[in-house]
């Protein structure tokens, strides 16, 4: 039975590695768990409870010298030299900026798993820290904007007067860009998004924001193929320049998360959009840490510029709310033990054919195994060169086919006046106006109102049912069962849509609404 140790963080990382429930759970995987003594205490997370939970509480020599060592923070020297060789770390090491440590693991002959290499697929989304830290600090950031700012998020109407509601500007609309658009919104702010992948307009305005899009040529804009963004065109940072400037005058906040993966983060908010911003705004620069979206910004500081604009540098902010942080950075590793404890037994296999498991293996038996060989994951399909866009076909069918169509309809409406038998004519022109009425009524409502819609008009059919029921009496045992049947089918489908559009609409309601 391996023993795995959850060791205390160096002073500022507030985190812990495991919370006592993932230390159950890792037990029940059949390992022995020992926690350095104080490790869980900056997150609410007493020794008694790891105790209570099966652990057992230890030194940091005993601690660091288990076989398997989960970690927060990548190792400072010291602690590099606690390790065992042969020992298995699990940590966030930033392995494509940190060539030195992987260099200093591979010398000890440490095994290092890097939580923040895990790739971003779906089989991976339980193991995914960089996703669940990053919903944690969107959240935090808006906190800390909020904390700054000196008015409400949302706008009331109050008896001494009435406050506008902050505008809030996110850049950004990735894992934290969501968590912080989701945030602002539900404090009642106005929240404007921006983001270079437009396939994520859908998601900004679904938890309440409204997407400003860069206005590019088609050729120029980025569809991911991978889930994250590629360098912007040139054409693009103009057009991005321009609606940040344009924004920055008019917004109380921005919350910037910009990252393209392996580069410095883009600087999005330049002096200019800084000076313009009104006294008293806040500006959070999520990306600090990998040189900052913000001029001006510092890495973990907060910054008053002249025109008193607040910017914060802060690059804990996940760690600010600990004792989650903790729980979910627990949950994250625990399902990464199950995958390599595939026989519940309390001894770890790393197998590389598994694209996770070798995806965040970066050093093994005294060699750096970093980088892997690339995972393809396809967040949207990249449209191919030679297809063309559907826009542009829906415009062509609009310019010379809809004139055709809509000439050849009138001269068919003309020949079937003229020359059908009498009632066919009339027949032909309620039919005919229905379907324009139809096409223009139903093409004005959103689609998430159609199943509504549908149950409505469901409802006309309750017509139906009135012309049954007078055919019920008729002396004529065939009439009088079609007259049932019909009753009973029109029944249905007036009943049953509205049970649909009940059950639908209950999918949108929070839980006390209910
Ligand atoms: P992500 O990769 O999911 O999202 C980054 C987003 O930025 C993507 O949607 C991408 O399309 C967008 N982007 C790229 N270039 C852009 C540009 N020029 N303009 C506007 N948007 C652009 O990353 P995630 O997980 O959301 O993290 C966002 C940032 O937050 C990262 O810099 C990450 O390091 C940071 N972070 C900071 C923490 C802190 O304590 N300060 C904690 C956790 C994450």
């Amino acid at each position: 039975m391996a023993r795995i140790g959850i060791v205390t963080e160096q002073p500022g990382e507030n985190r812990v590695a495991a919370s006592p429930v993932t230390v159950g759970k890792i037990i029940a995987l059949g390992y022995d768990v020992v926690v350095q003594s104080g490790a869980g205490s900056a997150s609410s997370f007493p020794d008694s409870a790891y105790v209570d939970a099966g652990a057992t509480i230890v030194d940091d020599v005993v601690a660091w010298g288990s076989d398997v060592v989960l970690k927060i923070a990548a190792p400072t020297d010291a602690e590099i030299a606690l390790l065992r060789p042969g020992t298995t770390l699990v940590a966030l090491l930033s392995p494509a900026l940190r060539p030195d440590l992987l260099t200093a693991l591979a010398e000890r002959g440490v095994t290092a798993l890097a939580m923040d290499a895990v790739p971003r697929i779906s089989r991976a989304q339980s193991m995914d820290v960089l996703s669940s830290m990053a919903n944690i600090a969107g959240y935090r950031a808006v906190v800390e904007a909020a904390h700054e700012f000196g008015r409400f998020f949302t706008g009331q109407v109050t008896a001494a007067g009435k406050v506008p509601p902050a505008k809030v500007l996110i850049a950004g609309a990735g894992v934290a860009g969501l968590a912080a658009i989701g945030a602002a919104s539900s404090l009642g702010a106005i929240v404007r998004a921006t983001d270079p992948r437009p396939e994520v307009a859908d998601q900004v305005k679904s938890i309440g924001g409204t997407y400003l899009e860069v206005v590019v040529p088609d050729e120029q804009k980025e569809v991911s193929a991978d889930g994250y963004a590629k360098a912007t065109s040139a054409a693009y940072d103009a057009a991005a320049a321009q609606l940040y400037s344009d924004q920055a005058a008019d917004v109380d906040i921005i919350v910037t998360t910009a990252l393209i993966p392996g580069r410095a983060a883009p600087l999005l908010i330049t002096a200019d959009d800084v000076a313009r911003m009104k006294p008293g705004s806040v500006i959070v620069d999520m990306a600090a840490a990998q040189g900052g979206n913000v001029a001006g910004s510092v890495a973990g500081e907060r910054v008053v510029t002249d025109n008193g604009v607040v910017i914060l540098g802060y690059t804990d902010l996940a760690g600010r709310l600990p004792q989650q942080a903790s729980q979910l950075y627990g949950t994250n590793l625990l399902n990464l033990l199950t995958l390599l404890t595939p026989g519940k037994d309390g001894q770890p296999v790393l197998d590389h054919d598994d694209v996770v498991q070798r995806a965040v293996t970066v050093t093994q038996d005294g060699a750096v195994t970093w980088p892997p060989p690339p995972v393809q994951v396809s967040a949207a399909p990249p449209r191919a060169a030679a297809e063309p866009a559907p826009a542009k076909v829906a415009k062509t069918m609009s310019r010379g086919a809809r004139a055709a169509l809509t000439v050849a309809g009138i001269v068919v409406l003309f020949l079937v006046c003229a020359f059908a038998p009498a009632p066919l004519p009339q027949h032909f022109l309620v039919l005919t106006l229905s379907v324009v009425v139809g096409f223009y009524v139903i093409g004005k409502v959103a689609h998430a109102l159609h199943t509504p819609l549908m149950s409505v008009t469901n409802a006309i059919s309750g017509i139906i049912v009135v012309g049954a029921m007078t055919q019920v009496i008729v002396p004529d045992p065939l009439v009088q069962t079609l007259a049932a049947v019909a009753v009973l089918l029109a029944s249905i489908n007036i009943f049953g849509g509205f049970a649909v559009t009940r059950r639908m609409l209950a999918m949108f309601q929070k839980g006390d609404q209910k």
